[in-house]
């Protein structure tokens, strides 16, 4: 597989300072070796940074660095809708906003190939406020309701060709969910599996139905990983903690089942915030994730062995 890194220096849709320093992060903890490693091509495309800002302003107070985040949205879609022709882009956030623009180009290209397109979201969030209806501001807490076509962004974010059906996007790990979000995702069919159904069914049995939701209707699957899906215990590294996360073994269950499935197409990894690292093992984690992702087991196993 040729595998493209691309660095997404990102950190207006978080409060806390610090994501853009998450691509040097995940370069410096070895990325590209990781992958190599695993016999995979491995090309590092740089950093993506925008340059034009429009002069925006939206009725909500709250809203934080709107300007910059339509920027980044425009750009991203770009970018992610180009590299997405050939190959297996890997994002390297960044905070959680780079999501509105890469998904939307990666929409694009699957509408293009003809293959319906599905969305994994691991995330302690939902990230489903409109400008309306986001309290903090933090522009991060927006994507899914955007990219999924929800009312709540018109002549701000640019208008979307292809919405992703919200009955396509699949989210783990959700443990937490401000009041308006609850109520807009109520009617979407956005699949939801909270903290709670994990520790019931296992993460196992939750992700399975969903593979196999793509895999019947021959999907293009992009994975979003949200350093805050895993539990703080395990990796610190992000703004957002929320406790009772994914443990260790439970993420890279989820990597290494979505690696048996060959179904992933794209994949980012968001929010990672190297300020907040202790000697960097949030980011090398994240390596080791993306290594499951794409191939590396402990013993060799015949394939699809879940
Ligand atoms: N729901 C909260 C908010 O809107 C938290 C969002 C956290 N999102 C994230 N990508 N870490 O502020
Ligand atoms: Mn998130
Ligand atoms: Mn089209
Ligand atoms: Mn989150």
């Amino acid at each position: 597989m040729h595998c493209k890194l691309i660095g997404v220096p990102l950190q207006d849709g978080a409060l806390r300072l610090g994501c853009e320093m998450g691509p040097s992060a995940l370069r410096t903890a070895g990325m590209k070796p990781a992958l190599e490693e695993l016999g995979h091509r491995v090309s590092d495309l740089g950093n993506v940074v925008p340059t034009e800002f429009e002069d925006l302003r939206h009725p909500n107070p709250a809203i934080r660095r709107l300007p910059e985040i339509v920027a980044w949205t425009k750009l991203l879609a770009e970018v992610s809708y180009r590299e997405s022709e050939d190959g297996m882009p890997i994002f390297m956030g960044g905070d959680h906003a780079m999501a509105a623009g890469i998904i939307p180009g990666l929409s694009r290209r699957a509408a293009e190939k003809q293959r319906p397109f599905f969305v994994l979201w691991l995330d302690a969030h939902t990230d489903f406020h409109s400008l309306e209806t986001t309290g903090s501001g933090n522009l991060h807490g927006v994507p899914v309701a955007y990219f999924t076509g929800q009312p709540g962004f018109d002549g701000y974010l640019p208008a979307l060709p292809h919405p992703v059906d919200p009955a396509n996007v699949c989210m783990i790990g959700i443990r937490s969910v401000d009041p308006a979000e609850r109520k807009a995702l109520k009617a979407t069919g956005v699949t939801i599996h909270d903290m709670r159904s994990i520790d019931e069914h296992g993460v196992a049995a939750v992700l399975r139905d969903f593979i196999a939701m793509v895999e019947a209707a021959d999907g293009l699957l992009h994975v979003s990983l949200d350093v805050d899906f895993l539990d703080p215990s395990v990796a610190p590294a992000v703004g957002t903690t929320v406790p009772g996360g994914a443990t260790f073994r439970e993420a890279h269950l989820v990597m290494e089942m979505l690696h048996d499935s060959g179904l992933v197409a794209s994949l980012d990894l968001v929010e990672l915030n190297p300020f907040l690292d202790e000697r960097g093992r949030t980011a090398t984690l994240l390596v080791d994730l993306t290594a499951s992702l794409m191939g590396r087991q402990v013993m060799d196993r015949p394939t699809r062995s879940y």
